[in-house]
């Protein structure tokens, strides 16, 4: 079977006469798969259980109508597309039909060429429509995912050097453990940039077997190395123009290390077992989740390599060190998974998020994000409660990152308690849109205890002058 018969469009025809059946297939067997169906039950029950892109239908069939089948088949498949068959006389039908959705029309008895023309542009359109409806979601999706999340101190500081670093074409190194959106920002950096319709390519050496990453970086000339079968373009070549993100940097070898310099210095690269030099014109992001200054002491990282890497850089703190930025957090990963598993979670409660507040966070906001999904799968209610979530996180104190201690934890219960319970009036407060009164009665709180605590921890609340508001 070659790869054209893989990729073949599905016809399904559906008539009640056998020989009109054997005719169509006829004409249609050459570029097409073709399934048939004496009725409508049976028209639905193929749809359902195969992939069709075009169907053509007799308007006259028994017991359920053409035009009861074709509104069926488009409620199950809106991207269906309907022919109908009809004898002359019923014209009419048919363009009431149209009006519901079908594609076209043909009369019987029809020329072998116009059915071929008119099945072939419904197949084209299907396709057409399926692949903007596919991108639109790419850039919805490239949109969404982008966003960076955070209002601490640090994460807008962070933010503004992003804005400020996509205007250039400077190297870049994000530096930070791992799961804090090194990644991430490397994408916000090449979509905010002059260069945002060029391509982003991502390589993440560590994870390719050793003998393959200077192909796989630099691009091979046929016949190079055993299995070498066709020239192979490196990730520099299929960058240009746009970013490379060289992730776990880290972790190169010594001689990558050498080759990676030479084409940063040079701006060229040359293709394994190639003899010319190729101009690259490619911005690069590096990123580590080694402390990178400390490999260089061990003597496994250049030196002449980081301060070549290490123009701009760039530290994601961990997300326990930025704990504030938890329920924001939460609340767009609900956001993407309600959109993402059809579901109309409200949000977390208060103890829950209480409860998120007081985990380490080894594994920063790639953890939050699959402990969110991994609730939101299971839970049927409305809102998640402390209850649904995974018994380890209520237990467990948390592992430190990679050489790091859990600063964020090492605090008394009575400035923990004092921290995590700012993080719910703030909250609260956001919902309320910022009224004492109204945020006190929520809390169970005095409204001049309220705004004790509001006073201590230097945050605003309006006060709308209500008669009788005590
Ligand atoms: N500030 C943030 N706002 C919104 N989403 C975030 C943020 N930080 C991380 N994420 C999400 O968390 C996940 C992990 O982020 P990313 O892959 O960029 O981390 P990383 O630092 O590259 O991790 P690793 O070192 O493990 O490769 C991604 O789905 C990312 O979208
Ligand atoms: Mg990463």
């Amino acid at each position: 079977m070659s790869a054209d018969d893989v990729l073949r469009p599905v016809a399904l025809v559906v008539d009640d006469e056998e020989s009109v059946r054997e005719s169509f297939r006829l004409v249609l067997d050459q570029d097409y798969d073709v399934l048939d169906a004496p009725d409508g039950a049976r028209a639905l029950e193929i749809v359902r259980a195969h992939h069709v892109d075009v169907v053509l239908l007799d308007i006259r069939l028994p017991e359920m109508d053409g035009i009861e089948v074709l509104e069926r088949l488009k409620a199950l498949d809106d991207s269906l597309e309907v022919i109908l068959v009809t004898a002359v006389k019923t014209v009419r039908t048919a363009v009431a039909a149209m009006k519901l959705g079908a594609f076209d029309y043909v009369t019987k008895p029809f020329e072998d060429e116009e059915l071929l023309a008119l099945v072939r542009r419904a197949v084209e359109k299907r396709s057409l429509e399926r692949e903007v409806t596919f991108l639109r979601g790419e850039l919805a999706r490239r949109h969404d995912r982008d966003e960076i999340i955070g209002e601490h101190p640090e994460m807008q500081k962070l933010a503004r050097l992003v804005t400020q670093v996509a205007r250039t074409t400077t190297t870049v190194l994000i530096t930070g453990e791992s799961g804090t959106g090194k990644e991430l920002i490397a994408r916000a950096i090449h979509h905010r940039g002059p260069r945002h319709d060029k391509p982003f390519v991502p390589v993440n050496p560590a994870a390719m077997p050793e003998a393959l990453v200077e192909s796989e970086l630099f691009g091979h000339e046929k016949g190079a190395f055993t299995g070498a079968h066709q020239r192979k373009l490196g990730r520099f070549e299929l960058a240009q123009g746009g970013t490379l993100f060289l992730d776990e940097i880290g972790l190169l070898r010594s001689e990558v290390q050498a080759k990676l310099l030479r084409v940063i210095q040079e701006r060229e690269i040359e293709r394994v077992g190639g003899t010319r030099s190729i101009k690259i014109d490619v911005r690069i992001v590096a990123a580590t989740n080694t402390d990178l200054k400390r490999t260089v002491a061990a003597g496994t990282f250049r030196e002449d390599l980081y301060y070549r890497l290490n123009v701009v850089p760039i530290a994601v703190p961990p997300l326990r060190a930025r704990i504030e930025d938890l329920p924001r957090l939460v609340d767009h990963f609900v956001r993407r998974y309600n959109h993402e598993l059809n579901k109309h979670i409200q949000g977390f409660t208060p103890e829950a998020l209480t409860l998120l507040a007081s985990y380490a966070w080894p594994g920063n906001v790639r953890e939050l994000q699959n402990i969110v999904e991994r609730t939101m799968v299971l839970v049927e209610g409305l809102f998640i409660g402390p209850a649904d979530l995974p018994l380890d996180l209520t237990v467990a104190p948390g592992r430190s990152g990679p050489g790091q201690a859990p600063e964020s934890l090492r605090m008394d219960l009575n400035q923990a308690s004092d921290r995590f319970e700012r993080i719910i009036v703030q909250r609260v407060l956001e919902e309320v849109g910022g009224n004492v009164s109204e945020a006190a009665r929520v809390l169970g709180l005095h409204r001049n205890s309220l705004k004790m605590k509001l006073s201590r921890w230097k945050l605003a609340g309006s006060e709308p002058e209500v008669p009788g508001a005590q």
